[in-house]
């Protein structure tokens, strides 16, 4: 948003991007890689604004992908992370102390847990959460949303970018190299209908280890009943029930979507901001599911093996403390989810005033825009919006500093000020603009 300042002495973004091209796929850091006139790379952060190696400012919605729920170095957090850096990076074998204090945190916040287990990521976390519901039921089958996001590993990977309606509840691959055989392990259903879950978890019900949603999906929030439908389905059904709370965990208040909707699953996975933005996840649940990877057990039938060399990583663990510690400040999600709520409205407004036919769609702390007429209810309503306007105005939204990522779900987080919204309005009111031709 201002003018560019280079770092004396540091290499221009010309030349580290010369490097990147080299060393990395697209120039990315994983599934993303912005067109050239846009992108950027990230020097340094101050509350919710992003410097670049070239000193130009934008403001930060991307979050860290929702880690960042404090901004990316709040001084509380930075603190806790040099205390115990200066105490030790990593340990592995035996129990260390930060790790025992969050755990015991996690144990109180989360409705769910009676007990839980640490990863390293929100993916591992889904993970685990899958093959524990897989060795407690004995049955090899899950059944997911279309649409929904639940990592990068193989059994997640499917029908989470459907191109178009789909056979439901066939399961199609996003990725190559997938084992095919997989594809017959993972059901799929539109999210918000609890008629075809219905129906699919009572003819599979044999083989179905358990529900997986994220309660709520991408920038999609739960028709009122879904979630406790859910809930039922799964009870009559003998089938597990989980809640993939990494995005939502601790986001949408301090119990996460458990809290938020008042329904309970059996088991929950977590990232982002339980590490405070540092590499750890976990999965809470039910005790006797949870109780299934007692290292005690190994050997025994229905032992479900889960270790990492990262697992209870310190300095994530005190990051992670020091960041429930903020937000477990009463009225702290009134306030965060109040204040986006009415930056929402400011935002419509703006597009309104330039007839540009899109709507901010979401609550709470999640949004995004969507040239569509209403608020989308699944996959199939994102997928009939028009992509390709919202791409473009988020490209221009990016040029004019804001940093969004082009039709990806985004975040306000609690450090953004109120000139970060004012400044955001402008560039909005300037994108809206150059894309309406206006
Ligand atoms: C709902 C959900 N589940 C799982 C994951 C995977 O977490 P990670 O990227 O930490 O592996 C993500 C990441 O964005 C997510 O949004």
């Amino acid at each position: 948003m201002s003018a560019p300042v280079p770092e004396s002495g540091a290499p221009s973004e010309a030349d580290l991007y010369r490097i990147a091209e080299r060393a990395l796929p697209g120039a990315g850091l994983g599934g993303y890689s912005l067109p050239e006139d846009v992108r950027f790379v990230i020097a340094a952060a101050r509350g919710a604004r992003l410097i670049s190696a070239e000193g130009r400012e934008y403001v930060d919605y991307v979050g860290g992908a929702g880690a960042n729920i404090l901004g990316a170095n709040h001084p509380a957090v930075v603190a806790a992370v040099q205390a115990q850096a200066a105490k030790g990076l990593h340990f592995f074998g035996t129990l260390n102390s930060t790790a025992i204090r969050l755990a015991e945190r996690l144990v109180e916040l989360i409705p769910c847990a009676g007990k839980l287990v640490f990863t390293t990521t929100g993916s591992e976390a889904t993970a685990y959460a899958m093959r524990m519901a897989r060795a407690f039921t004995g049955r090899d089958r899950i059944l997911k949303f279309e649409g929904a996001y639940h990592g990068n590993h193989d059994y997640a990977a499917f029908s989470q970018f459907p191109t178009g309606p789909a056979n439901y509840p066939l399961a199609s691959a996003d990725s190559g190299g997938v084992p095919g055989p997989l594809q017959n392990t993972m059901l799929v259903a539109p999210y918000n209908d609890l008629e075809v879950v219905e129906s699919i978890v009572r003819e599979h019900r044999s083989e179905l280890a358990a529900i997986i949603v994220e309660p709520v999906q991408r920038v999609i929030f739960p028709d009122d009943g879904f979630l406790s439908g859910l809930r039922r389905i799964a009870d009559e059904n003998d089938v597990l029930l989980v809640f993939d709370e990494v995005v939502t965990g601790f986001r949408l208040a301090p119990g996460g979507a458990q809290e938020y909707f008042d329904v309970q699953p059996d088991l929950a996975s977590y990232g982002k901001i339980v590490g405070g933005g540092g590499p750890l996840g976990a999965v809470a649940g039910r005790e006797d599911v949870i109780d299934l990877t007692n290292p005690r057990h190994k050997g025994k039938a229905d032992y479900a093996y889960i270790n990492g060399t990262l697992h209870g990583n310190p300095v994530a663990a005190a990051a992670g403390l020091a960041t429930l510690d903020v937000l477990c400040q009463p009225g702290f999600h009134a306030q965060l989810n109040a204040r986006a709520e009415r930056f929402y409205g400011e935002m419509q407004a703006v597009l309104q005033r330039h007839g540009v036919p899109a709507i901010v769609t979401g609550r709470a702390s999640f949004w995004q825009f969507l040239f569509a007429g209403r608020a989308p209810r699944n996959q199939l309503d994102i997928l009939a919006s028009e992509l390709e306007r919202g791409k473009t105005l988020d490209l221009e939204l990016l040029r004019q500093g804001v940093y969004v990522l082009p039709n990806v779900r985004r975040f306000v987080s609690a450090v953004h000020t109120e000139e970060d919204f004012t400044d955001t309005l402008a560039a909005l009111d300037a994108a809206c603009k150059v894309t309406s031709g206006a």
